[in-house]
């Protein structure tokens, strides 16, 4: 029975970890997998972290189940920050529950998009890979459209033109900030205008939030999801804690629902509940704790902002010297100068993408994108001068 099961690729993004290790190559190059380094090249555990970490070891008593919803007190601390300080539950139309990750947290949106009746997924493509295979997984359908245009901007006509098209069996899959994998954000005017076509459309809006604080700040990064939200009557939010807290491997996340009344969403978070149960009983709690101590907890908290500035701060001059380096070969750096985030795309061919790896130990997704966080300005240098070899 079970040699019925066919060999399956590896996850392509996942992959690049692997073989990035292996490169014997001193000055090889990590551009892969999304995750925040220092200018060191390093991705050190977030001291605010570590100090809560220290808390928990201290003060926790027991490691007894919790229950499918997770620690709801990490839960409820986000709140303020993704939705606002003045009014985190607007009325008592918001709650949600812990998940493993940003990825539990979007299968589970989905499939509770599924069970209410939603068929089809619009999403925006390229996307971050995942989106699509859970989408796919859960037997959904996915209709497409163009994210951004040649010209390196988001492309609206192609958003606002899905938005209209939708219809009310459909949801609409955006991501909140610092978009993945091509750093082209909407600005606020567009969401402005997203929020008022989906209004007008009713599709249900789901907002991935997986970078929340890495683009222009945690307020400013927040300011579509708002938006959107505040239009709407009903919404889904995942979000995640790997990228802006450093807990990647800790797997912490959350998903949120914004219905009518608490009474709804209540019943909404019930099917949640017993998603949850049946895939995976209850999140891991650990990392989760660590968060919910650092956010009840003011000195923890200038600690974890000092760090989030920094960062940004770091990805900023990065992305200086790359909107700085102009066209080199036959790749035009200016745009990534502008674009957000962890990620942008080198308008690479597959062969390309693959020289880069061979010859210069240079590793990056199959898609062009890298991240941009695996620059320094020890190794951009080298970095623009491959990619102006393999497109020579
Ligand atoms: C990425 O896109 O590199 C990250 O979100 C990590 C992942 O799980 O793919």
């Amino acid at each position: 029975m079970l040699n019925n099961l066919q060999q399956q690729p590896a996850d392509a993004l996942l992959a690049l970890i692997k073989l990035h290790n292996e490169d014997p190559r001193a000055d090889k190059i990590d551009l892969g997998v999304g995750v925040y380094r220092t200018g060191d090249g390093a991705t050190p555990v977030f001291a605010a972290i570590k100090q809560a970490e220290h808390k928990l070891h201290e003060t926790q008593v027991s490691k007894a189940y919790l229950g499918p919803e997770g620690d709801m007190g990490f839960v409820h601390a986000l709140m303020p920050w993704i939705f606002g300080k003045q009014d985190p539950s607007m009325g008592g139309r918001i709650d949600g529950m812990q998940t493993p990750g940003g990825t539990g947290a979007v299968r589970l949106a989905l499939a509770l998009a599924k069970r209410a009746g939603v068929k089809r997924i619009w999403m925006g493509t390229p996307s971050w890979p995942n989106h699509a295979q859970i989408v796919a997984d859960l037997g959904l359908e996915l209709k497409t459209f163009a994210h951004s245009t040649a010209d390196g901007v988001a492309n609206m006509d192609a958003v606002l033109g899905a938005i209209a098209e939708a219809g009310a069996d459909d949801a609409i899959l955006l991501h909140g900030c610092c978009h993945n994998p091509t750093g082209i954000d909407y600005s606020n005017a567009d969401w402005d205008k997203i929020a008022a076509a989906i209004k007008a459309s009713g599709v249900l809006p789901l907002i991935d939030l997986a970078y929340q604080g890495l683009g222009y700040g945690m307020e400013e990064d927040a300011y579509g999801l708002r938006r959107v939200l505040g239009e709407v009557p009903e919404a889904l939010v995942a979000y995640s804690c790997d990228k802006n807290f450093g807990l990647y491997r800790d797997r912490v996340g959350a998903v949120y629902v914004m219905m009518a009344d608490a009474a709804q969403v209540n019943a909404a978070l019930s099917n949640g509940h017993a998603l949850a149960r049946a895939a995976w009983s209850m999140p891991p709690d650990h990392g989760a704790a660590a968060v919910r101590i650092i956010l009840e907890d003011e000195a923890l908290v200038k600690t974890w902002q000092d760090e989030l500035d920094q960062m940004r701060e770091r990805m900023l001059q990065v992305r200086a010297r790359l909107g700085a380096a102009g066209k080199q070969g036959g790749v035009d750096f200016t745009p990534m100068g502008s674009q957000s985030g962890l990620f942008s795309i080198v308008p690479l061919t597959g062969e390309q993408v693959l020289a880069m790896r061979e010859k210069h130990g240079v590793y990056m997704a199959g898609s062009g994108r890298i991240n941009v966080a695996g620059l320094t300005m020890n190794n951009i240098d080298q970095f623009i001068a491959a990619v102006a070899d393999v497109t020579a």
